[in-house]
């Protein structure tokens, strides 16, 4: 059996036996091989929340569509699905949703707006590989969904992604679409072990914060690989590479890392656990239990009044902190109107964006966190 399929063997675990897996350098580079799959073009316009990562917009940007968004709930930080259907119109083709952190909602109704206007449904499991909705694994519910094994994520293959179909029409495009995809070069093989052996090396508790800053410095620069290049970040015009494919490195530790996932899943769960409960006790803002039965959590969303504050004293008592979604298209502070967004029309996901803060949730050992956390009690909302 080649790697390739050894891979879809052990992912399939986790998409319901689904094998219909394809693969790439990243996840968003899934989403752009799915989008095209659908016969997303030109004057085509595509559904996503307003708070997302840049490279999600990007994508659709990239494949001739429009991006358009539909505003948050506080809940869920996920599609407001009462304001879904005035999005839709005659030149809509998908509705993306999303895992946000981890979590979903709403997808029965989302499905069952797409079906009522003949549209497709992408499910956006970058953060969500390995949770359930409902009694289904994340990305099972929808035409197809793609995920994302960047830094981070439910596991890590320093950066990738892959594409999941399950409306079997979609196969014979996506299919096509696999002889354009660029082959990663040995340079690009070495890049990756690079990195994943300079994390496992330099990344500690001590060095998290000054190696996350010296990362993001260098990345953009272009010096070391990043998960985003300065062109995604500042420009809507496909990098030249970016249709690429996923280089034997990553499909090697993807199914060597995908083995600890059960585990990692089951300590994200008790550790959102501790503290929503937490949180729950101090009356301060919290993921309601209910909400996170059978999902699984990536990054546990908080949010405090003040965040440099929160975040300096975060750096000075070494904990670990995530910024995501510190802006609603992540990690872009301003310009917005070349992903044609206007933040003005989106006031929750401009407000969340604004003191959200996640807390590690992968830590065989939160009880610091949890500290730090009764010790800054009045930053806390
Ligand atoms: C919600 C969301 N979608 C898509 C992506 C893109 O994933 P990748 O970095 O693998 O392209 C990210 C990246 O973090 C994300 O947060």
């Amino acid at each position: 059996m080649n790697i390739e399929n050894m891979y879809k063997k052990k992912l399939s675990a986790y998409t319901e036996g689904n094998e219909e897996l394809f693969f790439y350098w990243k996840g968003r580079v899934a989403l752009y091989a799915i989008l095209k799959s659908m016969g997303v073009d030109e004057g085509d316009e595509v559904i996503l929340p307003a708070f997302t990562c840049v490279v999600v917009p990007n994508a659709i940007i990239y494949a001739g569509a429009k991006p358009i968004y539909v505003d948050i709930i506080p809940e869920t930080y996920n599609m407001d699905i009462s304001k879904l259907e005035n999005a839709i119109n005659e030149k809509t083709k998908v509705i993306i949703c999303q895992n946000t952190f981890g979590l979903s909602s709403n997808i029965e109704e989302i499905i069952a707006l797409a079906q009522k206007f003949n549209l497709y449904t992408i499910e956006d499991c970058t953060h969500g590989f390995g949770g359930y909705y409902n009694e289904k694994f994340n990305g099972t519910n929808c035409d197809s969904a793609f995920f994302s094994t960047q830094w981070n994520k439910p596991f890590s293959t320093g950066i990738g992604g892959f594409a999941l179909i399950n409306n079997f029409g979609l196969l014979e495009k996506i299919k096509l679409l696999e002889k354009n995809k660029i082959r990663p070069s040995l340079f690009d093989n070495l890049n990756i072990l690079f990195l994943i052996l300079a994390r496992k090396i330099f990344v500690n508790s001590f060095t998290y914060w000054i190696v996350l800053k010296l990362y993001r410095f260098l990345s953009v620069k272009g010096i070391v690989l990043g998960s985003s290049s300065n062109d995604e970040l500042n420009s809507i015009e496909m990098p030249v590479h970016f249709f690429k494919g996923m280089s034997k490195v990553q499909l090697i530790i993807g199914i060597y890392e995908s083995n600890r996932l059960e585990k990692l899943i089951e300590r994200r769960k008790r550790n959102a656990t501790l503290y929503s409960e937490f949180l729950f006790i101090h009356k301060k803002n919290h993921v309601v239990k209910n909400l996170f039965n059978n999902h699984s959590f990536l990054k546990y969303p908080i949010l405090v009044k003040n965040r440099e504050v929160f975040f300096e004293t975060a750096r000075v008592n070494k904990i670990e902190l995530g910024d995501w979604f510190i802006s609603p298209l992540h990690p872009i502070k301003k310009d917005f109107v070349k992903w044609k967004f206007d933040i003005n029309d989106f006031p929750i996901a401009e407000k969340m964006s604004e003191h959200i803060v996640n807390l590690p949730l992968e830590k065989k050992n939160i009880i610091r966190v949890l500290r730090f956390l009764e010790s800054n009690m009045d930053n806390l909302m």
